[in-house]
């Protein structure tokens, strides 16, 4: 009998089963996705086919990008530049091996029992295991955790073939850039995917249904960057529903409605990525008593307790953003919350980044939610173009932008489109999990020159103090 039984190896599942394990209790974990020798893989789709391999290949892509051309603003000449793309893939392979290998060896060395099969849930806690030769093993345990992710959304109009209509998992696997590449959503997984294919060469067009681009981010923010990826070469068209797709024997066309009128394109290749949906098919029985919520998803509290006793669910598949941080930190937290111990989690402080060039990162309340919430706030921003390490290294596009309770100064949110965004962002977090008002990091000293002086000077502009920009509004 095991304390708990985790299901799911992604980043929720594992860290979940590690803590576990160092908080004393018995642990298995159980990953349906294996390798050819029945191994299970863990690390689930963030480190096989999300995070990691799409940041492997938007570093690779920004450095082919830089030295085509961008490196001559250094004064560097480096001739004709070749990309060899098998290369730039088995690079990124080997760093997903390198870290789903990290991972079994973490379970190891904490004492996680490792186990292969697909998991569901049967009342009484228990837990049916399918195995790859079609056996059935059933476990029972005191707690079990439910882990099992999310998978891409397929609609109607683009199913995927796996040949030119695919998903972010195709998407990072391209044999040949191609020529041209139509991508179906503006989101996140778009901008990221689209942008590797645009610097290694395709012709990238990205339809979004929405008019609003980036609906979730800081309305200054996604302007500002819509008109940067725009001068990046991805034409993204705003308003636009992708309606059907023909797929031709080396192509698909697709037919799209903008503004009432059908209009039609065809490209080498379709990335469908309109979101991803909760992995809860067959994952419990009906008797186990756990439901879903009116989205899909499993139905948790904020303490990702089903409405059954002793089971758990966390991360892609419980409410809240699909998030590789999200759900580890959700892991954490059930997994005192197994082992006796108080635990609870900021959602309100769950950062968000897009790894493009420049990134866009965010945390806390926009403008648009602010004013939604009637609070009264005030707005300090700093331009990176005036900023000395960002002109020494290449990178003043964007700016940083602090917002603040009008009355007490406390920081609200904190977006940020420019050089290390996600690192800025962070730092600001850190401070706003300690209650910081925009004077604190104003008082704050930062190394110079460094791009994290921007949020210093973001922070002073809040009132009006900033050194190295006139202090009216930007
Ligand atoms: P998953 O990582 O989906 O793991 C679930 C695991 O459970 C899988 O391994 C699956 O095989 C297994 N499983 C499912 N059902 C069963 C079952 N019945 N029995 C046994 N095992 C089962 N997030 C970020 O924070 N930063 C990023 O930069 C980022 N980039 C991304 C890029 C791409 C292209 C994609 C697709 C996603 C990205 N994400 C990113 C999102 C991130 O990958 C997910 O939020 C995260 O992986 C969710 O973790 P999870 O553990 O909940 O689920
Ligand atoms: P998304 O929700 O970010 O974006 C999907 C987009 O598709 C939306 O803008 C939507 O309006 C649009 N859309 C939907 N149907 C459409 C249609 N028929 N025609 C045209 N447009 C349509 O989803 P995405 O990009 O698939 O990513 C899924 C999740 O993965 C994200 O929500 C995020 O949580 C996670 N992720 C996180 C990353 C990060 O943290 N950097 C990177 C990649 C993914």
């Amino acid at each position: 009998m095991y304390d708990v039984i985790v299901i799911g190896g992604g980043p929720a599942g594992y860290v979940a089963a590690i803590k576990c394990s160092q908080l004393g209790l018995k642990t298995a974990c159980l990953e349906e996705f294996s390798d050819k020798k029945g191994t299970p893989v863990f690390g689930g789709t963030c480190l096989n086919v999300g995070c990691i391999p799409s940041k492997a290949l938007l570093e690779s892509s920004h450095k082919y990008f830089e030295a085509q051309g961008r490196l001559a603003n250094h004064g560097i000449n480096i001739g004709k530049v070749e990309l060899d793309l098998a290369s730039m893939m088995q690079r990124k392979n080997e760093i997903v091996k390198q870290l789903t290998g990290g991972i079994s060896g973490l379970l190891a060395a904490n004492k996680v029992t490792p186990l292969s099969g697909r998991g569901k849930v049967l009342a009484g806690t228990k837990v049916e295991i399918t195995k790859d030769d079609s056996s059935i093993e059933i476990l029972e345990s005191k707690n079990i955790i439910i882990a099992s992710g999310s998978s891409p959304i397929e609609i109607k109009a683009a199913e995927f073939n796996e040949k030119n209509i695919v998903n972010s998992t195709g998407a990072l696997n391209f044999k040949e850039v191609p020529k041209t590449l139509g991508v179906i959503g503006a989101g996140v997984i778009g901008l990221e995917l689209g942008s590797v294919w645009a610097r290694l060469g395709s012709k990238v067009t990205v339809i979004e249904a929405m008019d609003n681009f980036l609906f979730m981010a800081d309305k200054e923010i996604a302007k500002e960057s819509l008109k940067d990826f725009k001068k990046q070469g991805l034409d993204i068209k705003l308003g636009s529903k992708l309606i059907s797709s023909e797929n031709k024997k080396n192509s698909v066309k697709i037919q799209y409605e903008h503004s009432e009128s059908i209009e039609e394109m065809e490209f080498e290749k379709l990335v469908v990525a309109v979101g991803r949906r909760p992995n809860t098919n067959n994952i419990f029985s009906e008797d186990s008593g756990i439901i879903l919520d009116e989205k899909g998803f499993i139905s948790v509290d904020d303490k990702c307790q089903t409405n059954t006793p002793n089971v758990w669910a966390i991360g892609d598949v419980v409410r809240g953003p699909m998030l590789a941080h999200k759900g580890s930190e959700e892991g954490m937290m059930v997994a005192e919350i197994i082992a006796g111990k108080y635990a609870e989690m900021n959602y309100n402080l769950v950062p968000s980044v897009i790894y493009t060039h420049p990134e866009i990162a965010w945390v806390g309340k926009n403008e648009e939610e602010l004013k939604a919430d009637k609070l009264e706030y005030k707005v300090g921003k700093f331009p990176f173009a005036a900023s000395g390490r960002a002109l020494a290294i290449d990178q003043s596009t964007g700016f940083v932008k602090i917002l603040s309770d009008a009355k007490t100064d406390t920081i609200l949110g904190v977006h940020v489109f420019g050089p290390s965004a996600a690192e800025i962002v962070q730092q600001a977090l850190i401070s706003m999990e300690f209650g910081a008002s925009s004077q604190d990091i104003g008082l704050t000293i930062f190394s110079h020159p460094t791009v994290s002086e921007a949020l210093h000077e973001a922070a002073l502009s809040v009132n009006n103090q900033a050194i190295h920009i006139g202090n009216k509004r930007l």
